[in-house]
Order: structure tokens, then C-alpha cells, then sequence
């Protein structure tokens, strides 16, 4: 049925349509963050303007700077819970903790206390809701929390703190963009240096004789991946599988894995990945869940260093976080089977193949250790500013399961 609506009142229906719309838009908003704590200086930068992040500056401006600010109390950073990943404690509680760490921060008087400094002393608290089942005790006026999460919502959204934290997170450090300190898990940076000359290419393909490689350890997930890769399959694609769910012998290390994709100590093993990956065409970088801005070290450093394309099924949007023609990203077609013909004609076709290599030429990639860095030298820098950095979140829970009023994550659409 369709409903009329008289000439006269078009106007008056469109009028109010828009008002409850931008009533509800508003609402939404509000409900995540105040805004009117927000000021100019607010290094999230709005949504909609950012620039695809591979085409982002240096991630050096911020760390190396000698330049000091002197006289200022040191603040103490505290970070609550993180046993979770060893570079946690290897990297921020061993290096940041020592001060030499900001010494190189543009503005450095901070450090990283394990602890030992009273609470009430302490002026910003890094914690992670997803392993506590306690919130910290009790907020003291002019402490700062900050919010710290790199899996996505589907991992924590039934953790206890998480609910409780409204009003009380000033900043965020996740994956999504969008947070107060990104930390994504690698970055392309433009590069005046080719990587490949003409033979390097040919003997890279050469050595090429296996079709989809994909490294797995945790098997069932939201994101559906097994069943995915029965799916290429089924349509003649050729996949090993590595890793726990997988049949093949070779396991490449876990520890090896994160030293690489963290790269904290600066000194990487050659890891095993690398004599596995160059037998292969492409490597299937599937996530375990497929949520707006979270794509990891599968389709980034750890897997882009190498001479292998990704097949990415993920939910962020690749175009920003790659360059163009570095990557097939299965939600640019209609279906797997049509993902599979694409791959296919791939395989057969050493030209076109290569041609998702050109991008080496202009651009590198880098882990996130420089970012990291940047990162921890912002936060020193605004805790001394705390005036033009004022935010507070009404509801974080909200903010990562569904911001601006739409879901972060989404159910497979593809199987
Ligand atoms: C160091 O900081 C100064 C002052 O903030 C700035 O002008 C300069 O560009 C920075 N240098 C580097 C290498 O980041
Ligand atoms: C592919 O090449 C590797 C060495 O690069 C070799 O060990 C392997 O047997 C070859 N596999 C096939 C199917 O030819
Ligand atoms: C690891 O970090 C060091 C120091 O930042 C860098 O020189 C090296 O290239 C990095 N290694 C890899 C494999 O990214
Ligand atoms: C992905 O980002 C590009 C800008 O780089 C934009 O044009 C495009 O609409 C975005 N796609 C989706 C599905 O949001
Ligand atoms: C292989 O790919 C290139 C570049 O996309 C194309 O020009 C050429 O026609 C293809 N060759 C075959 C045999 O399909
Ligand atoms: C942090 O949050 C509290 C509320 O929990 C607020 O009073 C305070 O102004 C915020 N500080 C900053 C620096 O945003």
C-alpha cells in the first residue's frame, strides 16, 4: 500500500522526517562520547575526513625528538593488566619503564610504573576490560583511564567491567580509527626505494608452485573462516592449511610470530613463514571476526613484507588501509565462486599476477613498533595538556559495539 500524502504537506513531512533524523543522530552520538568535553586539539580526527592511513606520513615525527620540555612533573602511567600479550610486559613495562624510553618524546617527563607507585598517585591508567572481571578499584579525581583493546568486541562484550565503565574512560587505544590513539598492527609507508627489479620478480615467481596458504590456530570463530575455505574448495582452489586447525607438519612458531608481527626488540629470527610463503600465490588473511577497522598482522606487515598476495576477508574497509592493487579482498565479489574464478585466472597468468606486486616499488611496510612509540609520546604529551585533550566517554560499551548507531561487526554474508 502506498500512502499519499497531499501537496500541501510534503513539505511538512519532509521538514519533520529530518528533524527526528538529526534528533536521533545526535542522540546516538551523545550517548558515546560527550561532546561537549571535546575541544579543537582532540587528535581523533573525524571520521569521515581521515586519509587512507598507507598513505599517512612518517610514523617518526613524534619519537626521536631530542627537544624537552623542562620542569614539569613527571606523570606516572600505569598500565593495570598486561599479562595478556608478553609485549605488554617485555616492551612497555621493560623499556617505558625505564624513562629512557620518553627521553626521546618530544615532551618525555612520564613513566610506566609496575606498580609500585600508590594509586592515587598514579595520573593515567591503561587497562584491557576483556581480562578483569573488576574494573579498576575507584577513579581519584584527575586520573585519566584509557581504554585498551585489540581484539574485537566479540571476545569481551560479555566481561563485566565493560558495563561498568560509563562516564569513566577519558581515552581509547584500540584498533579502530577512530580511537584517541590508534594501534593498528602495521603500516605502509611511501617508499622512493623499488623493492624488486625485473629477475628478482621472475625468480620470486618461479619458485611459486602451490596455489592459497592460510595460517590458523583458533578454529571455530564468528567469522566462519573453515567454512570459507571449504567453500574455495569446493570451487577448485587449492588451500594448506597451517597452524592448530590445520593437517599440515610444518607449525611455524607462535613466540617467533609475535616478535615478528611486534618486532619489539628490533632484532628479528627469520621465522619459518618466510620459506612457507614464497612456495605459495596467495595467502588467505581471514579474520576471526569481521568488524569495522579490524584487520591485523595477516594482511599487514607480517604478511605484505613478504612476495605473497592476500586474499583478505575481513570487516574494515581495505581501500584505506592499503594500497591500491596490493590485495584481493573477497567482499568485492559477488561470490566465492567468483572470488575463485578471479584467483584462477591469477594463477595462470604470471602477468597479471605480478601486477599486485608494482605497489612494492612505491610503497614498504612497517610493523608496529615506530607506531607504538609515536603513541606512547603522544600520551605523555597530552597528559601534560590535559586542558585541550578533555574527553570523556558516556558509554564505551556502546562506542565499540555500536558506534554512531550501527553495528562494528557483522555476521558472515559470503557462505
Ligand atoms: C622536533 O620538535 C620540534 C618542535 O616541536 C619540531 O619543530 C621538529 O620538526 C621536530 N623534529 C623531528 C625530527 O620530529
Ligand atoms: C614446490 O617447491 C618446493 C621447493 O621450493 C618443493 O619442496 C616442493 O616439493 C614443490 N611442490 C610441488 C607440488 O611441486
Ligand atoms: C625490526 O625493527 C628494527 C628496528 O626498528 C628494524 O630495523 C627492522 O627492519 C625490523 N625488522 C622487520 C623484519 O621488520
Ligand atoms: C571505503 O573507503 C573508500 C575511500 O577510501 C570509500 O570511497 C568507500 O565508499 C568505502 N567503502 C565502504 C564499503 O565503506
Ligand atoms: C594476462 O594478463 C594480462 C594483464 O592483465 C593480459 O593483458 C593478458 O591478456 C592475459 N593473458 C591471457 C592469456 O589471458
Ligand atoms: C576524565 O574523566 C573524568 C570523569 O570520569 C573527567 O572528570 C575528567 O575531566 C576527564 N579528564 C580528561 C583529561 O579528559
Amino acid at each position: 500500500m502506498r500512502v499519499q500524502v497531499e501537496p500541501c504537506c510534503r513539505v511538512a513531512v519532509v521538514y519533520s522526517v529530518v528533524s527526528i533524523a538529526i534528533i536521533v543522530g545526535i542522540f546516538l552520538y551523545r550517548q558515546q562520547i560527550d561532546s561537549k568535553t571535546i575541544k579543537v586539539r582532540v587528535s581523533g580526527t573525524p571520521f569521515l575526513k581521515m586519509q587512507p592511513s598507507y598513505n599517512k606520513r612518517s610514523s617518526h615525527e613524534a619519537f626521536g625528538n631530542m627537544t624537552k620540555t623542562a620542569g614539569t612533573q613527571a606523570k606516572n602511567i600505569y598500565f593495570y593488566n598486561p599479562q595478556f600479550y608478553h609485549v605488554f610486559t617485555d616492551w612497555i613495562l621493560d623499556t617505558w619503564g625505564t624513562s629512557k624510553k620518553f627521553e626521546r618524546c618530544p615532551v618525555s617527563d612520564c613513566i610506566v610504573t609496575k606498580g609500585e607507585v600508590p594509586m592515587e598517585q598514579i595520573d593515567a591508567i591503561i587497562f584491557k576490560p576483556r581480562d578483569m572481571s573488576d574494573c579498576p578499584p575507584n577513579k581519584p579525581p584527575g586520573q585519566v583511564w584509557i581504554f585498551a583493546e585489540f581484539e574485537t568486541p566479540h571476545y569481551y562484550f560479555q566481561s563485566k567491567c565493560f558495563y561498568e565503565l560509563k562516564n569513566k574512560i577519558n581515552w581509547t587505544m584500540t584498533y579502530r580509527r577512530d580511537a584517541d590513539f590508534p594501534i593498528a598492527h602495521g603500516y605502509f609507508r611511501k617508499s622512493d626505494k623499488p623493492k624488486y627489479t625485473q629477475k628478482d620478480l621472475d625468480d620470486i615467481y618461479a619458485k611459486k608452485n602451490k596455489t592459497a596458504v592460510v595460517f590458523i590456530s583458533h578454529c571455530p570463530t564468528v567469522g566462519k573462516r573453515l567454512t570459507f575455505i571449504e567453500l574455495l574448495r569446493s570451487h577448485g582452489i587449492q588451500v594448506d592449511i597451517f597452524g592448530s586447525c590445520g593437517v599440515m607438519s610444518v607449525e611455524c612458531n607462535n613466540e617467533d610470530r609475535y616478535l615478528l608481527s611486534f618486532n619489539v626488540s628490533g632484532i628479528v629470527k627469520p621465522d619459518c613463514f618466510s620459506t612457507v610463503l614464497s612456495q605459495y600465490k596467495f595467502f588467505l588473511s581471514l579474520e576471526n571476526s569481521l568488524c569495522m577497522d579490524y584487520t591485523t598482522e595477516k594482511s599487514l606487515h607480517r604478511v605484505m613484507r613478504h612476495p605473497i598476495l592476500p586474499v583478505i576477508r575481513d570487516g574494515s574497509n581495505a581501500t584505506i588501509f592499503h594500497p591500491p592493487h596490493s590485495y584481493i579482498y573477497t567482499g568485492d565479489f559477488k561470490s566465492v565462486q567468483e572470488l575463485a574464478q578471479h584467483m584462477k585466472m591469477l594463477d595462470g597468468n604470471k602477468t597479471a599476477y605480478l601486477e599486485y606486486f608494482k605497489w612494492k616499488q612505491h610503497y614498504h611496510t612497517e610493523d608496529m613498533y615506530q607506531e607504538w612509540n609515536s603513541a606512547f609520546c603522544r600520551l605523555c604529551e597530552r597528559l601534560h595538556n590535559p586542558e585541550d585533550y578533555r574527553r570523556v566517554y558516556r558509554d564505551i560499551a556502546a562506542w565499540h559495539i555500536s558506534p554512531r548507531g550501527k553495528h562494528a561487526c557483522h555476521a558472515p554474508t559470503d557462505l
